[in-house]
């Protein structure tokens, strides 16, 4: 991301070209001078036009100058990039269950870097004896923790849902009054198992400005769920976004508006509620994940939609994304590629291996599948329905994306590698993420295509791209490169090529 240095700010360079007026009048001296002077002279005229009112992309921290005292400051301070300083995150949390769900935090949050309010319905009982030893650390390590103010004067009349609904509501109004005026341009809702990759966090809310009235998340992948509270609702497990702006209107009027909407089950469609009122509908960025289903959330995440992952929910409720760990310990497995190339994190790309008929789709940081034979990009592109809906009963026309069933034909199923290391190897400027392979298909197939069982392997080469998402939104390219390597295979990731497409020639 970029970032404005102290240094780039008018007024420190003011002052520093003051106290660099020496006088000593030697010829170079002299010449250094003058040159620089015109320099600095051109570069702040230049800001001039740059800044100026008219040209400016108003998503500028100024807030309205007089007249007069417009006069007398020559340079509005020019706008900054949205960085993670701007955000502040509001957890919902409950003292039942802060000790367990802490850990999700501990996965994502970084003390040093990020701002935010835990809430709680009441303190927490002391920690199990099991962690009072790290006690100590969890004070370093997590937000701040604080008590939700009492909401027994607001009515709650849903009888299938609870009142603390209310409670987790006002989480918008109570962290926005705690944080009002330290430079928050976002206020992000979360639950305390939403696992969120700030870095893609910043790069999305950074398109958008947050002097306007924005509400930015995604809906549910029930499209029941969705029908049920509404399509245009930010769901808030999956987290969602409230700009400045809008969370300053929502927190004048949001107590006055909750009393209107006693009969809601939840606290995010009570919010979707006030939305209406303000005339705000959501604006939709699909890397925000509810994760509405049970089971297995691979299909998901081998084949996520071109949009970077911004967050990851209910991860009590589905199984662990590696086979074979906690989920914690499978979260954290995804911590070195975030960290390599956190823009690529889960994007996909298809390539073919046209000696041996083999399709590949990597998913990068995360998984690479194999599959005998040619599967054309729109169907590996449609997630595989390794899930069920959450409404168990329901078919999967439920789904409000397109999926694909799980193939029945022994011959048509994928060999899965998963991540199992990933590093930046300084001398070609690339990461290489390994991948292994897990369990293997049935031998049992007769089409007489290579069986990919002999690959144990995969290696995947790609060149970290942070600014991916500032251009319009494309899927990666792979290549199979050839390989002397026993059991394993080469892959390099990375920006199409001219004229490069899924295809095979
Ligand atoms: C909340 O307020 C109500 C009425 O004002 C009071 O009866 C109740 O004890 C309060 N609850 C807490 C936890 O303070
Ligand atoms: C980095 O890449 C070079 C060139 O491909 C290779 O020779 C070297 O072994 C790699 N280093 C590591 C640490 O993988
Ligand atoms: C390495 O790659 C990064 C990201 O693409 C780029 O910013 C950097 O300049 C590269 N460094 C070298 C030495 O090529």
């Amino acid at each position: 991301m970029k970032e404005t240095s102290k240094d780039e700010d008018s007024w420190d360079q003011r002052d520093n070209m003051k106290s660099s007026h020496h006088p000593y009048y030697s010829l170079p001296r002299l010449i250094t001078f003058f040159f620089a002077f015109f320099s600095v002279s051109y570069f702040l005229y230049s800001l001039q036009f740059l800044y100026s009112p008219h040209s400016s992309s108003s998503s500028c921290d100024t807030s309205p100058i007089h007249d007069s005292a417009r006069q007398a400051q020559a340079l509005p301070p020019p706008p900054t990039q949205t960085t993670l300083h701007h955000i502040v995150f509001g957890i919902a949390s409950s003292a039942k269950l802060w000790h367990h769900r802490k850990n999700y935090l501990k996965v994502w949050w970084r003390p040093d870097r990020m701002r935010g309010v835990v809430w709680l319905d009441k303190p927490p009982p002391p920690p199990p004896q099991r962690d009072v030893a790290d006690g100590q650390d969890d004070l370093a390590l997590l937000p701040p923790v604080k008590i939700s103010s009492n909401t027994s004067g607001f009515k709650y009349k849903n009888p299938k849902g609870d009142r603390s609904a209310v409670r987790i509501s006002r989480i918008v109004s109570e962290t926005f009054r705690q944080l009002d005026g330290r430079e928050m341009r976002w206020l992000v809702m979360g639950d305390d198992d939403t696992v969120f990759v700030a870095e893609n966090l910043v790069r999305v809310l950074s398109k958008y400005d947050h002097n306007q009235y924005y509400y930015i998340g995604s809906w549910s992948e029930s499209h029941l769920q969705n029908i049920y509270f509404s399509y245009n609702m930010g769901y808030g497990g999956g987290g969602f976004a409230i700009s400045y702006a809008l969370a300053r209107a929502l927190e004048r009027m949001q107590d006055r508006c909750l009393q209107r909407y006693p009969g809601l089950y939840g606290s995010d469609d009570r919010v979707q509620a006030c939305m209406a009122e303000l005339g705000v509908p959501l604006t939709r960025e699909p890397g925000f994940h509810q994760f509405d289903v049970y089971g297995n959330v691979f299909g998901l995440l081998a084949a996520h939609p071109i949009t970077p992952l911004i967050s990851l929910h209910h991860l009590d409720v589905v199984e662990p994304i590696f086979p074979k760990t906690t989920q914690f310990q499978a979260l954290q497995r995804l911590r070195a590629p975030l960290e390599l190339d956190s823009a690529s994190l889960m994007q996909q790309s298809i390539c073919y291996d046209r000696i041996r008929s083999w399709t590949v789709s990597v998913s990068w940081g995360y998984a690479v599948q194999i599959y005998r034979g040619i599967h054309l990009p729109r169907d590996v592109e449609t997630p595989s329905r390794t899930f069920l809906h959450w409404y168990k009963r329901a078919d999967p026309a439920g789904f409000a994306f397109n999926t694909r069933p799980l193939t029945k034909n022994l011959c048509e199923k994928p060999f899965v590698y998963f991540l199992s290391d990933a590093a930046h190897n300084a001398s070609t400027n690339a990461t290489l993420s390994e991948y292994v392979l897990h369990g293997v298909p049935s031998p049992d197939c007769e089409w007489k295509i290579a069986d990919p069982s002999r690959i144990r392997r995969v290696e995947v080469r790609k060149k970290p791209d942070p600014h991916l998402w500032d251009k319009a939104p494309r899927r990666n390219c792979c290549v199979v490169l050839p390989t002397k390597k026993k059991f394993a295979m080469e892959v390099n990731v990375g920006e199409c090529r001219e004229d490069e497409i899924a295809e095979l020639r």
